[in-house]
This record gives C-alpha cells, structure tokens and sequence, in this order.
C-alpha cells in the first residue's frame, strides 16, 4: 500500500448507530449529524455519503470550510447549517447554496440581511439563544431588538430554527445549570413567538443532553459522538446502562473507524541492547521486533512511548522504547509467524481482541473526542460493509 496506514469506516456501524439514535428521539424528531472537526476524524467527504444511506439528511459543521466540503458531496436535497464560524463576505455563498448558519450577533444578522437582498434569496438563520452555556448566542435583553430586525426583514430571512448548546450535560454535577438553560430556552423561545417571530424548529440537544435530559429533544437533536459509536463519557454510559431497561444488555453502539497499518520490517535485539532512540528501553532478553509506519505525526503521541499497544494476529503487543515521527517498534517476541506486511491495528478489533479510542485514549489522557479529530486528515478513508 503506498500509504503507511489507513482509516476503515464501517457502513454497518453507521447504520446501527443511527438506528439506536433514532429509537431514543421518535419517528417525528429530525436527526442533524454533526461532522464538524472533520466528521470526528472520520472524514466529512467519506463519513457524510455514508450518513446519507442511513436515512439523515442534516448535517451540522462548524464552518464555511467544513460546509464547502459537506456541499462537495451531499445530494441536493441534504441539508448543511454551520454552528459556528463564518465570515460575513462567506455569506453570501452559504446564502446562495441554501445552507443554513447560526446567528448570534447582530453583525452576522444585519450582513445575512445585506447579502440575502442583494442575491434575492432569503437567508436561512439558526437564532442562538445565550441560555448559561456563555460561548455565543443573543442574550434575553436583545431579543426584542432581533425580533424587530426579523419583522422588518421577514421576506428576506427564513427562520430555520431556535437553538442552544448546553454546558456539559454528560455531567450530573452540572445538573442545576442544564435545568435552568432548559427553562431559559424555552422562556426565550415563547418570548420571541410573543413577538410574531416563530421558527421551523427548536433544537438543544446533543448526545449527552438528549440521554439523560429527554425534555432537550425538542424538534430535532444534534448529535456528534454518538453516532460514532462512543459515548460522551463514562458517567453517561453507565447512567445508560443502569436503566432498567437496559440491565444485561451489550452497550448498543457500535465504533465505525478502524485505523489499520502494516508490518514495515522484523528483526532480531539481542539482550542487553537499547532499542530505538535514547535509553528508554533496554532489552531484557533476547527479542524480536517489528516497525509499524504510525507515529506522532499521525497523531500517535509520544506519550504512548513504552506505553501504547497495537494488535498484530489478534494478539496485544506493547510499544517499546520511544514513539518517532513516523513510526513505533513493538515485541513481537510472543509471535514467531509475524513478518513483513502483516497487518497492524492501532485502534479497532482483530480476531477476538480490540484497541478501543477509550483505551488509547486513557492512555494519553485525552477524551474521545480529542482523539478521534487528532486521526490525521490526509490518512486515506476507505467505506467497508
Ligand atoms: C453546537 C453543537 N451541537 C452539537 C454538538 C454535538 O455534540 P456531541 O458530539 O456531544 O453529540 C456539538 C459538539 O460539541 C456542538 O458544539
């Protein structure tokens, strides 16, 4: 292979996601998949066609960028809304493709105004609520004056929705904050329906919210991690599978990226022999090793140095001495089969065994999340069944 290792998404794994997704919303609630920081890793322009044949036709980004990659690949009915950043002058193009963007400020509100006039199509806005989250959104003592903008402007804005982000509903210690911005929400929804402005839909939840505060759910939900086949956290995972219902049973989701490599070359350490850079790591024995091409540039951090595991013949085999640049060594001691071309798991299963994201992750201390979009963009996505 001319690339040292690739990225297998798993189209089964999507499905099976989303269809768990949509037991927990209902048949009427709508699914917006977020694919920003590059679909978690898995890649927007393989991730999104793949979302598409499991029935969501919503996607979420964080940007224009992330919206001209979705806009390269989705099906002319497929929905994109940015949640994030735009520049004003993008306007005008997110306007003309029909892609919907979150309104926060007056500038952006006034500029979608500008823009929609001078093109004669309406721009179609997401007005963000500040709830308790202090990120973006209007505050309540703005609303009269961007609902009074919305009157005046009406055939030139479409309101696509009202939202809100909560802050760290996967949490119970935020409990009281995530009740209170769900009592704002709606005081601010109810406040702008007071003064004539009503949006196609409402939407405040992402995975951890839509879990454990079902009241968030709302018209549609948001949901990144999910999907993926991870959970926000621990603490929601097991809140989730301590509900009766779910007592005894395997944990529903399913993880749809694989990051498979190569054996690059095998040799013979004597005892007594450091291996690799430095005096990290000093054979204790007589070992054999192998090269995998996968290093910190790939996102394989050095803190897994005489810490990482990668699977080779379904077996766990450890890091030894220090992660380089653009590749590991691991004891293959165990395995006299192993040789060149051999294929190498980094995260993912093989045979009876798995490197979870939890467990690569733990082991450098990263969230999930932080790990999953650290999976270097240029590494090639490939879709298998
Ligand atoms: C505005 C917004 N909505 C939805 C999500 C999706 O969150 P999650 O991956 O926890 O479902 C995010 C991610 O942080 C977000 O920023």
């Amino acid at each position: 292979m001319i690339f040292p290792s690739k990225i297998e998404i798993s189209r089964s794994a999507v499905k099976s996601n989303i269809r768990f997704i949509r037991e927990k919303i209902g048949r009427k609630v709508r699914l917006c998949s977020v694919i920003k920081g590059n679909a978690y890793g898995h890649g927007i322009h393989s991730y999104l066609p793949v979302a598409e044949e499991a029935g969501v036709s919503y996607f979420g980004v964080f940007s224009a960028e992330e919206a001209l990659y979705a806009d390269q690949v989705r099906k002319p009915d497929t929905e994109v809304m940015i949640m994030g950043m735009i520049d004003n002058p993008e306007l005008e193009w997110a306007i003309d493709r029909e892609i919907s963007f979150y309104v926060f400020e007056f500038d952006r509100l006034k500029a979608a105004i500008e823009y929609a006039k001078r093109i004669g199509k309406p721009a179609r806005i997401h007005v963000e609520f500040e709830t308790g989250l202090n990120r973006t959104g209007f505050h309540f003592t703005e609303l009269e004056e961007v609902a009074a903008l919305l009157n005046d402007e009406r055939e030139h804005i479409s309101i696509e929705g009202f939202c809100t982000h909560y802050a760290g509903a996967e949490s119970i210690s935020n409990y009281l904050r995530i009740q209170n911005q769900i009592h704002n929400f709606r005081t601010m929804a109810e406040t702008m329906n007071s003064y004539g402005i009503n949006a196609k839909c409402n939407h405040t939840a992402c995975s951890a919210p839509m879990l454990n505060y079902p009241d968030t759910i709302m018209d549609m939900v948001r949901i990144g991690i999910l999907q993926y086949g991870y959970w926000p956290n621990k603490e929601t995972y097991m809140q989730y599978m301590l509900k009766d219902d779910n007592k005894n049973r395997d944990n529903p989701l399913r993880r749809v990226i694989k990051w498979k490599s190569v054996v690059m070359s095998t040799k013979n350490v004597a005892a007594g022999e450091f291996i690799n850079y430095g005096t990290s790591y000093q054979a204790g024995r007589d070992m054999r090793i192998a090269t995998v091409p996968v290093g910190y540039c790939h996102g394989f951090s050095r803190s897994l140095s005489n810490l990482g595991r990668v699977l080779i013949h379904g077996r766990r085999v450890p890091v030894v001495g220090v992660v380089n640049m653009n590749m590991i060594v691991v004891d293959i001691s165990s395995l006299s089969q192993v040789k060149k071309g051999d294929e190498v798991i980094v995260i993912g299963k093989q045979r009876n065994n798995s490197i979870t994201l939890g467990s690569f992750a733990e082991m450098t201390n990263k969230l999930n999340y932080e790990s999953l979009v650290r999976i270097p963009h240029d590494l090639p996505r490939e879709v298998v069944p």
